[in-house]
């Protein structure tokens, strides 16, 4: 297989799409399984790679796993390790939350510092000092990239984020979840999937509580599954999918959304000119005229998400004027740029007059580094065919959705990468009529 897909441009794309289960929320599901007793049963699990890779690697870890298409159940009790190889753990960013499980288990581990997409510098010391104020004592051993953590005593303590993070509120609510204190979290993350975990905790005896950005638990002793737990449909799939559809002048009806997950996409798609309309178990976007340039800043959720921003540009390559996109949630999220150019669109990286960076970015800031945090899109060039290479997941979205906008016939390479977190991508293009085949 030569990874890559073989792209012939040019085609209005039209029809439906049902989503897959969400990324984000699976690989924290699969992981806080190992918080519990005994068997764990998860449905509408994307067959990924990251899904994948970590399935691979808990098993390693002696867990037991047994898969039927989407269906997954884990059993715990057979854990052995409490050293996650090098390998596998390098590849998925959310290997490190194995900390949580791992030290309730063994009261000690070895996680390797974590990898996954080449999108920033991507530190956990926000989360490192979250545990260690929980009552974990950590240790990094540069020789090996490992830290070594113990669990003393029962996590116990609140904790405040000097900025959220995503993953980190999620390991800090698997850490306090067992155990017999009370754990406050404050300024914690707000994505959808958070609340997604916590419900998936409660429904197995955890007592979890949130209210805005502050999240109250009270640890228990065990965990158990009472029935299966269904992952939600990927909201990120989802934007992937509509500006898909209306970059080519077509339309999509996406399947099993949960609308109230995309309010800040929906809206800049209607000011964009896009006809959105919400029905009961579904949303249509429709290419109905002209493209408006709309500009946007990425913020954490409920803002307008950074992994939306990559799919957000594409589209405004076919609009009628400027539009800017303004990354601040990661530092290196521009890796596309290069390759749109390629197919013959004008985008420039522009001056971000930001006076407080710290306020601003989401990242730890250096003043010592120049930030290309901003760029500019000037829509209406029409785009060509040409060879092109995927460097992270979303890129990769945004650069397949470009060589079905562009005419002729183009090469998109390092297809695996986009297989991180898309599932059937071929088929459910196709089925919208688009032309491409995965070589
Ligand atoms: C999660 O990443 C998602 N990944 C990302 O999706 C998503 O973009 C991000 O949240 C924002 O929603 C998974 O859930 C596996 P953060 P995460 O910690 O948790 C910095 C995709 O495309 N930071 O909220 O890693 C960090 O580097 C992926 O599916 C520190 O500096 O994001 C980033 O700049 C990409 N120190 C910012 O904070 C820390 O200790 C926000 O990161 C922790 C984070």
């Amino acid at each position: 297989m030569e990874d890559a897909y073989i792209v012939q441009g040019g085609n209005v794309l039209k029809g439906e799409v049902v989503l897959s289960g969400a990324k984000n929320l699976a690989l924290k599901t699969v992981i806080a399984s190992l918080l519990f007793e005994s068997k764990v049963t998860l449905t509408n699990v994307p067959k990924i790679n990251d899904v994948h890779e970590l399935l691979h690697l808990i098993k390693k870890l002696g867990a037991t796993v047994e898969q039927t298409g989407n269906r997954v159940t884990i059993d715990p009790s057979t854990l052995r390790s409490s050293k996650p190889d090098l390998l596998h753990a390098s590849k998925l960013r959310a290997s490190f939350l194995l900390f949580a499980p791992l030290l309730h288990k063994f009261k000690e581990c070895r996680i390797p510092n974590p990898g996954g997409c080449r999108i920033g510098m991507r530190p956990i010391d926000r989360i490192i000092s979250g545990m260690e104020a929980l009552g974990v004592k950590t240790e990094y051993q540069s020789e090996d990239g490992y830290y070594d953590a113990k669990l003393t005593q029962s996590p116990k303590g609140s904790y405040k984020f000097s900025k959220p993070t995503h993953t980190g509120t999620e390991l800090l609510i698997m850490l306090g979840a067992l155990g017999e204190n009370e754990i406050k979290i404050e300024n914690s993350a707000l994505e959808p999937e958070i609340d997604e975990l916590i419900l998936f905790l409660n429904e197995s005896g955890a007592k979890i509580t949130k209210d805005g950005t502050t999240i109250a638990i009270q640890g228990v002793k065990s965990l158990q599954q009472t029935k299966p737990f269904r992952i939600f449909s990927d909201r990120n799939e989802a934007v992937t999918f509509a500006t898909l559809a209306v970059a080519t002048k077509g339309s999509v009806e996406i399947h099993n959304l949960n609308p109230d997950q995309l309010l800040t996409f929906n809206e800049l798609m209607i000011k964009a000119g896009v006809k959105v309309e919400i029905k009961s178990d579904s949303i249509l976007y429709e290419y109905v005229g002209t493209l408006k340039p709309i500009c946007i800043t990425t913020e954490p959720h409920p803002g307008f998400m950074t992994d939306w921003q990559p799919n957000w540009a594409v589209l405004m390559t076919q609009s009628s004027g400027v539009s800017t996109v303004h990354e601040t949630v990661f530092e290196n999220r521009f890796s596309y740029v290069d390759e749109l150019l390629k197919l013959g669109a004008r985008i420039e990286y522009v001056e971000n007059s930001v006076n407080d960076k710290e306020a601003i970015y989401h990242f730890n800031t250096d003043d010592s580094k120049v930030l290309k945090q901003k760029i500019q899109i000037t829509g209406g060039a029409p785009l060509h065919s040409a060879a092109i290479k995927i460097a992270d997941l979303r890129a990769g979205a945004t650069l397949l959705i470009a060589a079905l906008i562009a005419t002729g016939e183009s090469v998109v390479t390092n297809a695996s990468i986009l297989e991180r977190g898309y599932e059937n991508i071929v088929d459910k293009i196709s089925g919208l009529g688009g032309k491409l085949k995965r070589v």
